[in-house]
C-alpha cells in the first residue's frame, strides 16, 4: 500500500481549497512565462491545484498514489495523469511550467532524490521553462516536533496529526541529507453505529537547508526568485519556501 492510501478520500476535505497556490503559480507564470501553454505538476495528488490551473493551461500530473490519482481522473477527465516515481519518470515530453507544490518534494525521503528530481524536471521542461515548487524549512519541521497535536472535527469524523523527528534526535552526520521528520495523521471515521474505525497515516518528510537545494539547482536551473509563505526574510526558519527557477540552456 503506497502512502497516500487511506488519507486519500478525506484529503481535500481536510486540506481545503487550492486558491492560494493556484494564484501563486499563476502569478509566477505571469512574472516569468507568460506565453506558457503547457504544464506538468509532479505529485499532483487529487488534482485540486491542477484543476484550477487547466483554465489556461493544457495540464499533465504524475503522482504515484493510485487512489489519489483516482480522485484527479473523475475532476480531470481530459488530462494526461500518469501514475509513476517523480523522481524517475520519463513522459517523452517537454513542458513549459513543471511544478511540485504542498511540501510534495520533502516527502523525497533522501537528499540524492531531491537530485533525482531536479534532473528530471530539466528533462521535462521547455527551453527557458519555468520550474516552480515550495518547501516546508527544515526549521518548520523542527519546530513542530513535540508540538501540540493538530486536532480538528470536521463532517463528524476527527482529524489528529503529529509530527515528530523520524530518527530521533537530528543525526550529526544528517545522512540523508537533511533532517526526516515523521507525519502522522489518524482519522477517526464515524461509522453509523456511533463507534469510529482509524485511518493511520504516516509519511516521511525531509527538511534540506535552503542552501543545500540552492546549491543543488544551479547547474541546471537560475533562480529567479525565492519567497516566504508571509513575505518575510527568507530563512530556513521561514514556514514554507517558494521557489521559481529558469531552465538553464543544454551546454
Ligand atoms: C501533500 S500531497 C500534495 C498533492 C497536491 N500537489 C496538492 O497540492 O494538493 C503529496 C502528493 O505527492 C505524492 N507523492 C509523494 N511522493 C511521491 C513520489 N516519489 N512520486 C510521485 N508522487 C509522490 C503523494 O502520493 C501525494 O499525492
Amino acid at each position: 500500500m503506497t502512502d497516500y492510501a487511506a488519507f486519500s478520500r478525506f484529503y481535500d476535505r481536510i486540506v481545503g481549497d487550492r486558491a492560494e497556490e493556484v494564484a501563486r503559480v499563476l502569478g509566477y507564470i505571469e512574472q516569468y512565462r507568460p506565453s506558457a501553454t503547457s504544464l506538468l505538476e509532479l505529485g499532483c495528488g487529487t488534482g485540486a491545484l491542477l484543476e484550477g490551473l487547466a483554465g489556461t493551461l493544457e495540464v499533465t500530473g504524475v503522482d504515484r498514489s493510485p487512489e489519489m490519482l483516482a480522485i484527479a481522473a473523475g475532476r480531470l477527465p481530459s488530462a494526461r495523469l500518469v501514475r509513476a516515481d517523480m523522481t524517475a519518470f520519463s513522459l517523452a515530453a517537454r513542458y513549459d511550467v513543471v511544478i511540485c507544490m504542498f511540501d510534495t518534494l520533502n516527502h523525497v525521503p533522501s537528499f540524492p532524490g531531491w537530485r533525482s528530481l531536479f534532473d528530471r524536471v530539466y528533462e521535462h521542461l521547455a527551453d527557458d521553462g519555468l520550474f516552480i515548487f515550495d518547501v516546508n524549512t527544515a526549521g518548520r519541521l523542527r519546530g513542530l516536533h513535540g508540538a501540540p497535536c493538530f486536532l480538528e472535527e470536521f463532517d463528524g469524523n476527527i482529524v489528529m496529526m503529529t509530527v515528530e523527528p523520524a530518527q530521533g534526535e537530528p543525526a550529526p552526520r544528517e545522512p540523508a541529507g537533511g533532517w526526516l521528520s515523521l507525519w502522522r495523521t489518524q482519522i477517526f471515521e464515524r461509522q453509523d453505529n456511533g463507534l469510529f474505525r482509524l485511518h493511520d497515516e504516516q509519511i516521511l518528510q525531509l527538511g534540506v537547508p535552503l542552501a543545500r537545494i540552492a546549491s543543488a539547482l544551479t547547474v541546471r536551473f537560475e533562480l529567479l526568485t525565492q519567497e516566504s509563505l508571509d513575505g518575510s526574510p527568507v530563512s530556513d526558519e521561514s514556514d514554507r519556501v517558494y521557489f521559481a527557477c529558469r531552465r538553464r540552456p543544454a551546454h
